[in-house]
């Protein structure tokens, strides 16, 4: 299965994918999390990545359709993978189509989440996580059962991102609608879009998203 996590900053995009991969067996494709890996070994790519990123700007499209190539070459995505964070823009989704058409494997759907602006910048605003294992984590609307320990591996120590603040925020849902939202209507003409409901609690947003996975091949047969 093949599946692209589409919706704007904050939307809950990385959340559900992780959910997505885990009950699913499949491979969570993340630029952003592939492009922080970068700036953080201070690679080429990274270098030029940060001043971009932190200031809420897309990063050139060949820099992120070159780092999403070579990682589909990679075995473990036969399988299976969510994209999260890519497309973000025509020529991104051009291209993909393109390495999709060259591994000979389609496309299965595209899950829009939608969410109000003024919930995605409080989403943004409160986010951190774990520094260990990348649990998500939000001040208020998901805090560890033990207060400063990680649910997942039990580690204490915790990150913030530097584009998680109220001024970059307003630049990164710029760009949002400006370059990524005209993909709702390059997805829904390709009859690969769906809908679901991001403001519902995040379990309520799962349920929904695996309700749309489980009836992928009816929308196969009814793209056809
Ligand atoms: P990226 O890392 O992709 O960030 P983003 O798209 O801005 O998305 P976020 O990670 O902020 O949000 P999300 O939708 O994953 O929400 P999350 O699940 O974390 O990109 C960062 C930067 O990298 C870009 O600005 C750009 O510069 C660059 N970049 C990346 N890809 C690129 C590309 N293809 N082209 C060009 N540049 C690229 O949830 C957010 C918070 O809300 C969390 O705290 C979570 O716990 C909480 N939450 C989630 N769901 C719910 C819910 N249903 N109810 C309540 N709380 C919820």
């Amino acid at each position: 299965m093949r599946l692209i996590m589409l919706g704007p900053p904050g939307a809950g995009k990385g959340t559900q994918a992780q959910r997505l991969a885990a009950s699913r067996g499949l491979v969570q494709l993340s630029t952003g999390d592939m492009l922080r890996a970068a700036v953080a070994a201070g690679t080429p790519t990274g270098r030029e990545a940060k001043a971009i990123m932190d200031a809420g700007r897309l990063v050139p499209d060949e820099i992120v359709v070159g780092i999403i190539s070579e990682r589909l070459d990679q075995p473990d995505v036969r399988n299976g993978f969510i994209l999260d964070g890519f497309p973000r823009t025509l020529p991104q989704a051009d291209a993909l189509e393109t390495l999709l058409a060259a591994k000979r494997v389609p496309l299965d759907v595209v899950i829009l989440l939608e969410v109000d602006d003024d919930v995605l910048v409080q989403r943004v605003a409160g986010r951190y996580t774990c520094a260990s294992c990348g649990e998500g984590y939000h001040d208020t609307l998901k805090v560890p059962a033990r207060e400063g320990v990680c649910d997942r591996c039990g580690a204490t120590t915790f990150k913030r991102r530097p584009d998680d603040n109220a001024d970059t925020m307003r630049q990164r849902l710029q760009a949002y609608y400006k370059e990524t939202s005209p993909l709702i209507g390059y997805y829904y003409a390709k009859r690969k879009l769906r809908i679901v409901d991001g403001m519902a609690e995040i379990d309520e947003v799962s349920r929904q998203i695996e309700a749309v996975v489980a009836g992928l091949p009816e929308l196969q047969g009814a793209a056809e």
